[in-house]
């Protein structure tokens, strides 16, 4: 009897391995080599040199599955420093890889390379890569699709087609020195001169219109978008002509399916949607133009276009009648209303695993603020001869220059950052009302949040009205977290907790505050390291408005920071 007990075992353990190695033997290792350069490139009748990779606008979209690991030697032929952020990965054990500049890594110096390495770890779905290094993300960003694993499939229907949809912004002149001018007034930098879809302006725009990306589909078949938020400083209202979209997933993880007729969504961001392609054959627009929260803020107005041809239309179209494509109505600019209703529509597939008894419970004011002029050599073209700031619990983050901080922390290096960020705001106030002027200023400092290896945590966004009120798109880096509650005005700890939803809250890696309000996510720190935490709006973050995790060590090997690769770029 016992003996055939062991038997069993040994049998069936052996089919696990066996399981196992065909599982490995599945997941793949894709290498890439990215060369980033100048790359002349004409829009708006005006040709510019950008930085690409590869000489592509937008970069290469990176395909994989669920379990595959990315090989990307990323090489200098810039002027500027630059480093590459693989947005929404979780990077579980590998925070070299993770790429924001001075956090987890000193930028690549002109002429030089580094290759980042990382293995997708159950995560399914549309991210996104892009440049972590001052503005230049502007050009340099591309779609980074995880395609289920070799046997399984999407919880829906398997859709005729897919397209990657980036959304991007575009200036008439080197974003960099956009930066540059404003870092040096102090004021709001210049908005943009295009919004694009695919790096294209489209119709609507001077010299465009022989270049618009046109999706072509047939008529009967379903077909997924998968839509990404890559401009620099902008919230998007999006929407195709006479088409309705079904939201199926958003930052690479799946939702339970919910019909629009217009999305919105912000820097970071992705949503995957399908269409029915079920209109008479025709040419329709698709559009996207600003969604702006801030009253009072110059922002970009135009709209940009591409085309979703049918089939049957486009031969009628080379025989001559072709018509022009209707354009999708789309929300006013400050239409908060919609915004809101879309976004509180998110839930994930079925119930999840939430954490419900939490360690860490934070609260972090997040907002802009105004420096006063004490420096003569400073000009201050911002209101009332002040600066523009941005702060989190009143800390406006100021990048370490001598080293990264994860490797300031992995060498045990003093001096280039400390542990003091507060928990919640240092100063209670009625942060959405009439802030008094003596707290719009906040204070400079290099400062992470220490966390034990799985902590479990709550941390509640609250929006401030210093300045003005305005929606942030909250990113975490090397996490995925569950949006529990969002509300206007103030969040109230007696109150508001009971309306959670800790059932089937979505799982994302950005969302956005309302204006003037809160939003309440929970996670578990899980991957040691030090991660980045910011507004994905990127004026937002010159500013300061970021702050860094610290998760300690855990037990064993598998919970502790490895060594840095050898070609990791020094300061
Ligand atoms: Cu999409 Cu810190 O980045």
């Amino acid at each position: 009897m016992k003996s055939n007990r062991t038997k069993c075992c040994f049998l069936f353990s052996l089919l696990i391995n066996f399981a196992y190695n065909t599982y490995l033997a599945n997941a793949e290792t894709h290498y890439h080599n990215f060369v980033i350069q100048p790359t002349p490139v004409k829009r708006l009748c005006k040709t510019q040199n950008i930085m690409t990779v590869n000489g592509q606008f937008p970069g290469p979209t990176l395909e994989v599955r669920d379990g595959d690991t990315l090989v990307i030697k990323a090489t200098n032929y810039g002027k500027y420093n630059i480093t590459l952020h693989w947005h929404g990965i979780r990077q579980m054990g590998t925070p070299w890889a993770d790429g924001p500049e001075y956090v987890t890594q000193c930028p690549i110096r002109p002429g030089g390379s580094y290759t980042y390495r990382f293995t997708i770890e159950n995560q399914e779905g549309t991210l996104w890569w892009h440049a972590h290094s001052k503005w230049m993300r502007a050009t340099v960003y591309g779609a980074l699709i995880i395609y289920p694993k070799l046997g399984s499939s999407y919880p829906y229907p398997k859709p005729a087609r897919e397209y990657p949809v980036l959304l991007g912004e575009w200036w008439n002149r080197d974003p960099m020195n956009v930066l540059k001018l404003a870092t040096i007034t102090g004021a709001i930098p210049n908005v943009s001169d295009a919004l694009t879809i695919n790096g294209q302006p489209g119709d609507l725009y001077r010299c465009s219109r022989k270049e618009i990306v046109v999706f072509t589909v047939d008529a009967g078949e379903t077909i997924l978008l998968r839509i990404i938020n890559a401009a620099l400083n902008q919230q998007h209202f999006f929407a195709v002509a006479n088409h309705k979209m079904t939201v199926v997933g958003a930052d690479a993880a799946y939702t339970k399916p919910f019909t629009t007729n217009v999305l919105m969504i912000g820097p970071g961001q992705t949503t995957d949607v399908l269409i029915s392609v079920d209109q008479p054959p025709a040419r329709y627009y698709m559009a996207a133009h600003a969604y702006n929260s801030a009253p009072g803020l110059k922002f970009d107005n135009t709209t940009t276009t591409a085309i979703l041809e049918y089939k049957s239309a486009s031969h009628s179209a080379q025989k001559g009648h072709l018509s022009r494509p209707i354009l999708p109505p789309l929300p006013a600019f400050n239409d908060t209303n919609t915004a809101n209703a879309f976004t509180v529509q998110f839930k994930s597939r079925s119930k999840v695993d939430v954490p419900l008894e939490i360690e860490e419970n934070l609260l972090f004011t997040v907002g802009l603020g105004l420096i006063n002029c004490s420096r003569p050599s400073f000009r201050c073209e911002g209101p009332r001869n002040s600066r523009f700031a941005a702060s989190m619990n009143n800390v406006s983050f100021v990048l370490p220059t001598r080293n990264s901080l994860l490797q300031a922390y992995y060498q045990g290096t003093p001096g280039i950052f400390t542990t003091d960020f507060p928990a919640v705001p240092p100063l209670e106030f009625n942060y959405t009302g009439n802030v008094s002027r003596g707290l719009w200023q906040p204070v400079p400092g290099t400062k992470v949040y220490k966390m034990k290896f799985g902590s479990r945590v709550q941390l509640i966004f609250q929006g401030t009205s210093i300045v003005r009120i305005e929606e942030h798109p909250m990113h975490l880096h090397g996490h995925q977290f569950y949006v529990v509650g969002r509300g206007f005005g103030n969040f109230n700890p007696k109150r508001d907790p009971a309306n959670f939803n800790l059932i089937d809250p979505p799982s994302r890696n950005t969302i956005s505050t309302p204006p003037g309000g809160w939003v309440a996510i929970r996670f578990v720190a899980d991957n040691p390291g030090i991660w980045l935490m910011h507004c994905h709006l990127e004026f937002h973050v010159s500013w300061g408005f970021a702050m860094s995790f610290l998760v300690e060590n855990g037990i064993g090997e598998k919970q502790t920071i490895k060594p840095p690769p050898l070609d990791l770029p020094q300061c």
